[in-house]
């Protein structure tokens, strides 16, 4: 079996339940449940046996020994995180307690377990280490995208705590052999993406008759990927990346913020005449700047392709359309998300969760 962790979040939920549709290699789930856990967005797989949740924090060093030693994982996918760069900037400790201390407790375990295998298993053994594009810092406009090789220059308090993260990581490989993968990707977008992040706020907004706030002057260019995409491209790298490695994992696809917002905006006028406000645009309204706001990120995606055979399935406008879909349809996930009423169904459907629940 995997163990991953974060698995109620955004992406790693995204990714169980893409792994628990593909495969029946089971999967045990870390996750704290921070706010920006949701055991909502494992639903699909309530009481599927392969499918172990377990509650608990990443900085736990005697749990995490107890989950390695009962189930014996032939990898660790890590995934969990402080991920919202505006928060990083109001509360930077968490990002710290949990993206560097926590990744070298997670790091630190997976090593003691590791070195107790037997040789076969120590040589299949992997550590995937999910992370961001936001280390390499921000490009201008004729830069060339980030590489593996590009200098990390972190801008903000999370990316800066990503980046220390991967440092631990390739200094647990380089010192003491563990069989690390570390991958950077661009933003992702699609289906339970918490509406703190530009393109859910912005269509939750929209629909709402609220306005879209865009910072700056809107013309930030980042490279979106489809969660689909990105979940395709841990798998591959998981089972054929080579050990030590880092693989920068993009889509192909730069674009300002605001022709994102415009995007989303023409498709709801299609998909949803209805709102209090169309044309969507209307709301669109320019706010304060982000401190320290990175002007662009691009990947440089080739080396995955030229090695694994990587690339998206999805372009920008198949992606979002189906993104937009995906929350006209759950706008009552969206309502409980915005409500805090999440964590309500989570107490119904787990009452006493207490690291035990499995849904
Ligand atoms: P998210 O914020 O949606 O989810 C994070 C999950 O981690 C949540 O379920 C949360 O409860 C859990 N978590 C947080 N602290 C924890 C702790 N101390 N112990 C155990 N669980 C904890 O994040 P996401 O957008 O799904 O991002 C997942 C990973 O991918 C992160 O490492 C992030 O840095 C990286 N990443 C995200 C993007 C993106 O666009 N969202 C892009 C590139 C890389
Ligand atoms: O690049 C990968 C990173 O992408 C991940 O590592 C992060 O976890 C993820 O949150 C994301 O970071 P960004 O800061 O790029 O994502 P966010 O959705 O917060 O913002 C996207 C862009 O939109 C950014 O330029 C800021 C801008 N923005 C954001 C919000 C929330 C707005 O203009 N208005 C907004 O209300």
């Amino acid at each position: 079996m995997i163990l991953v962790t974060g698995g109620a979040g955004f992406i790693g939920s995204n990714f169980v339940l893409d792994w628990l549709a593909r495969s029946d290699e089971p999967v045990v789930n870390l996750d704290a449940l921070t706010y920006a856990g949701n055991l909502e967005n494992l639903a699909g797989i309530e009481g599927d046996p392969r499918h172990l949740f377990r509650h608990g924090d990443i900085g736990d060093a005697a749990l995490l020994g107890g989950l390695l030693a009962e189930f014996r994982p032939r990898a660790v996918l890590h995934f969990a995180a402080e991920s919202h760069v505006d928060r990083s900037i109001l509360g930077p400790g968490d990002f710290v307690r949990t993206n560097v201390t926590g990744t070298f407790t997670l790091l630190q375990a997976a090593q003691g377990y590791w070195s107790g295998l037997d040789r076969a298993a120590q040589q299949a053994f992997r550590f995937l280490h999910v992370s961001t594009d936001e280390v390499y810092g921000s490009l201008g406009p004729d830069d060339a995208s980030f590489s593996e090789t590009t200098p990390y220059q972190p801008n903000s308090p999370y990316s800066a705590s990503k980046a220390a993260s991967d440092h631990f990581v390739r200094a647990w490989h380089h010192t003491y052999g563990l069989p690390t993968l570390t991958t950077n990707c661009s933003n992702n977008y699609g289906p339970f993406q918490f509406p703190e992040k530009l393109i859910p706020l912005v269509i939750a907004n929209a629909l709402a008759g609220k306005p879209l706030p865009i910072y700056g002057d809107g013309l930030n260019i980042r490279d979106w990927l489809y969660v689909g995409d990105h979940c395709d491209a841990i798998r591959q790298v998981l089972e054929r990346g080579r050990v030590g490695e880092t693989y920068n994992i993009g889509g192909w696809n730069e674009q300002t913020n605001l022709s994102v917002v415009r995007l989303i905006c023409s498709i709801l006028d299609g998909l949803h005449p209805a709102s209090p406000v169309v044309p969507h645009e209307q709301l669109i309204s320019f706010v304060k700047d982000r401190p320290g706001h990175d002007r662009r990120y691009a990947i440089d995606a080739r080396k995955i392709e030229r090695e694994l055979g990587w690339r998206p399935a999805e372009t920008f406008e198949t992606g979002i359309r189906k993104t937009v879909a995906w929350y006209l349809d759950n706008q009552a996930w969206v309502g409980r998300v915005q409500s805090g009423g999440y964590r309500d169904w989570i107490s119904r459907q787990y009452g006493g969760l207490n690291g035990q629940a499995s849904p």
